[in-house]
């Protein structure tokens, strides 16, 4: 197969990236990426040496280049991970989450209708269904529950989902779409919560928690996001929806307080500061649907998965350290300062 990967430099994508190789050595890759802020080349040292990978930097709103991609390329399936990912980061500037999630992914849905009704896999977030309440735990999100998207991120990802949907069913496109919970592993930009306390409890700097705490998640290991996608995409139903979940919800005080236990690490570095507007209070994903259909199941448990992740960024301090010095810095200020 020839695939094209959006969003390749980026944390889930780079991990799709090298799950593919594994798995399937004789497939040939293409990754696109406009190496944003959250693009990291360095991520993806390993898959250059690869004889069937190409990298292109390329905006995938950028109609013009994109279609010289694909015109190149000529890929048989496409799987859209480029975003904006951060939901504080759309509290400050919604414009861009809309440009790069919404004209981004027709750009790419355009390409595919142009180039052969080419197969199409958008990478969704299960927080286009908004937020569940916390003494309900019965309550989970399926496939027909509906949108009520909290954030600017998330109100973009549900348009990008539905325009996906709308071309599989208008326009033929053999297009799917998926929505994933809360992942954590190898490769995180340390904006989002494991990465920013694994690197802050490391040097023994306060860990900020948002309100009390008490907002629950459903944690994914990445490698079986990547192992769900895969499934999908060679043998999900066109035009079709997949909730894709972790089974473990964790408050967030609970993860903060396993990492540091973990890490060895004193819990008197958690500091409870001013909550996110809009604060979704819990997240919790049925994914009956790809255990019956796809044979998929979360492999990692959760406390596995944070251990390797934990030994990832102690074996790999250089990777995070060179992106700490960086514009981070300045978002880290705008983000934390005033709470
Ligand atoms: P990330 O922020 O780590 O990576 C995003 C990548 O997209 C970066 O490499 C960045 O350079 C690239 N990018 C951004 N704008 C671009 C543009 N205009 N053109 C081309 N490339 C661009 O994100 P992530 O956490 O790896 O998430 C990947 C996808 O998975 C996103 O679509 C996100 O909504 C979705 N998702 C993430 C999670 C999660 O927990 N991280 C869960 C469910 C779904
Ligand atoms: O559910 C899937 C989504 O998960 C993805 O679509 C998003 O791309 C991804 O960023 C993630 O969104 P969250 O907002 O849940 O992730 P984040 O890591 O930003 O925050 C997780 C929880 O931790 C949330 O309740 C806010 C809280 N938090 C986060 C940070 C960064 C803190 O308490 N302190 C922090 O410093």
């Amino acid at each position: 197969m020839k695939l094209l990967v959006t969003g390749g430099a980026g944390f889930i994508g780079c991990n799709f990236i090298y799950y593919i190789l594994a798995k399937y050595p004789a497939d040939s890759l293409t990754c696109v990426d406009a190496l944003t802020y959250a693009g990291n080349l360095a991520s993806l040292e390993r898959a250059r040496e690869h004889a069937n990978f190409r990298f292109y930097k390329a905006d995938v709103a950028n109609r013009a280049a994109i279609f010289d991609i694909f015109e190149a390329e000529r890929p048989d399936a496409v799987i859209h991970f480029a975003a904006e990912s951060h939901v504080d980061r759309s509290l400050m500037d919604p414009g861009i989450f809309v440009r790069t999630n919404v004209l981004g992914t027709q750009v790419l849905l355009d390409a595919c209708r142009s180039f052969g009704n080419i197969r199409f896999h958008q990478v969704g977030t299960d927080e286009v269904y908004g937020d569940l309440p916390l003494d309900r735990p019965d309550l989970k999100f399926t496939e027909s529950t509906p949108l009520s998207p909290s954030s600017p991120y998330s109100a973009s990802k549900a348009a990008a989902d539905l325009l996906a949907l709308a071309y599989a069913r208008t326009f033929a496109l053999p297009a799917t779409v998926s929505r994933c919970s809360n992942n954590y592993g190898p490769y995180q930009f340390p904006e989002k919560l494991i990465p920013v306390m694994i690197t802050r409890a490391l040097a023994d700097e306060t860990l900020p928690i948002y309100g009390k705490g008490q907002n629950v998640r459903d944690w994914l290991y990445v490698e079986d996001h990547c192992a769900a996608l895969d499934a999908i995409l060679r043998r999900g139903s066109i035009g079709k929806l997949y909730n894709i979940g972790g089974n473990a919800e964790r408050s967030n005080l609970k993860v903060v307080q396993t990492l540091l236990r973990t890490l060895g690490k004193p819990e008197n570095l958690i500091q409870y500061v001013t909550d996110r507007p809009g604060h979704d209070l819990r997240y919790a994903i049925d994914a009956t649907k790809m255990r019956r259909e796809l044979d998929w199941e979360p492999r990692v448990d959760f406390d596995t998965g944070l251990r390797r992740t934990v030994e990832w960024y102690l074996a790999n301090a250089d990777w995070w350290r060179e992106i700490l010095s960086g514009e981070y810095k300045s978002y880290y200020v705008r983000n934390y300062d005033a709470r």
